[in-house]
């Protein structure tokens, strides 16, 4: 039934007042086709450094109260490998849309964990195809690109350096390539509508997109949207519930935003259609310079938050790996 969803059907869905019954059916699908495993993925944020000024993120390129910074390739290497010590299978290598960082060096990063037995994600925006190709010959299995909202006029409006239509031109460009392609977006971004929320999930449908990260938009003190309230985290659970029914196979991050805005939240949110964690796994001070939105961020100490992360999984029946 989930496949014949249209637009209309999405935003009647989202907006039902007893969502109990979907929560139920994409929890059903999650077991079905994830075996109760939860997925933890390293994130290493190698560069703050940004081109692009999106009106809501805090590391947009207007704002002047970032320390920016680049680590060294080696500074990474050793990052990645201390992840890997620490049990990690997957590491996702993030910055910002960084013009200053040869894309060389992250091959060689690229290389360098990939003989080490892990699988990579590359999550670093736009680029052109011939540098998705080279990072994917480097070794690389997945890309992460959130589509951010699929409402082109929406889109245009938080990103003055872009259009929707590019951004999913790099995500067709990625699926051609061989990439696990992952997109996502933001609930609760002003002037989002139900039925803006059911055309995201039809977008990652017709990618068909291989993850999809959803998260509540957080203001930023320092970003033109800082007076915007936030998203909701029953909202964003919905549309991660109908993202598992839409696409029973994709990975759906139980996304650090979500984690934010309430700790329980993530609990609930592994039994409505979610099946992977991410764990930043940058060192310090680097880590504290990444603020995409506000958290209260402790010391990175990566060996005892994947052994605490492991025992939080397993506390709800599941298995991390
Ligand atoms: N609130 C929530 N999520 C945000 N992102 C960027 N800024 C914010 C914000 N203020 C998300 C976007 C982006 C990812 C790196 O973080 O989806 O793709």
């Amino acid at each position: 039934m989930t496949a014949e969803w249209n637009r209309e059907d999405l935003a009647r869905l989202l907006a039902l007042e007893d969502f109990s019954e979907i929560y139920a059916q994409a929890d059903e699908v999650q077991r079905r086709e994830k075996r109760d495993v939860v997925q933890i993925r390293a994130i290493l944020e190698f560069s703050n450094c940004c081109r692009r000024r999106c009106r809501y993120c805090g590391l947009n390129a207007e704002n002047p109260r970032v320390t920016r910074y680049r680590m060294s390739v080696q500074e990474m290497k050793e990052a990645a490998a201390e992840a890997l010590e620490a049990g990690y299978r997957t590491i996702v290598l993030q910055s910002g849309e960084d013009p200053g960082f040869p894309a060389e060096d992250i091959g060689e990063v690229i290389r360098f964990i990939k003989q080490k037995g892990a699988a990579v994600t590359v999550s670093c925006g736009e680029w052109p195809s011939e540098v998705y190709a080279y990072w994917r010959d480097c070794g690389a299995d997945r890309y992460l690109l959130k589509q951010e909202t699929a409402d082109p006029a929406l889109y245009g409006s938080l990103h003055p350096c872009g259009t929707l239509a590019e951004r999913v031109g790099c995500l067709r460009e990625l699926k051609r390539l061989g990439y696990e392609t992952g997109s996502g977006f933001m609930i609760g971004l002003p002037g989002q509508t139900l039925d803006t929320i059911a055309q995201d999930l039809l977008l990652l449908a017709e990618i068909p997109c291989d993850m999809a990260g959803i998260g509540p938009f957080l203001p930023h003190p320092d970003t033109p949207l800082r007076d915007c309230p936030e998203g909701g985290s029953e909202l964003t659970m919905r549309a991660v519930a109908l993202a598992r029914l839409l696409l029973p196979q994709c990975n759906l991050p139980a996304t650090t935003s979500l984690g934010v805005l309430s700790g329980g939240a993530r609990r609930s949110v592994f039994s409505c259609g979610a099946n992977v964690i991410m764990r930043k796994v940058t060192p310090e001070p680097y880590k504290s310079y990444y603020e995409i939105y506000p958290a209260n961020l402790g010391r990175t100490e990566v060996r005892r938050e994947r052994a605490e992360l492991e025992d939080w999984i397993r506390s709800m029946g599941k298995t991390p790996v």
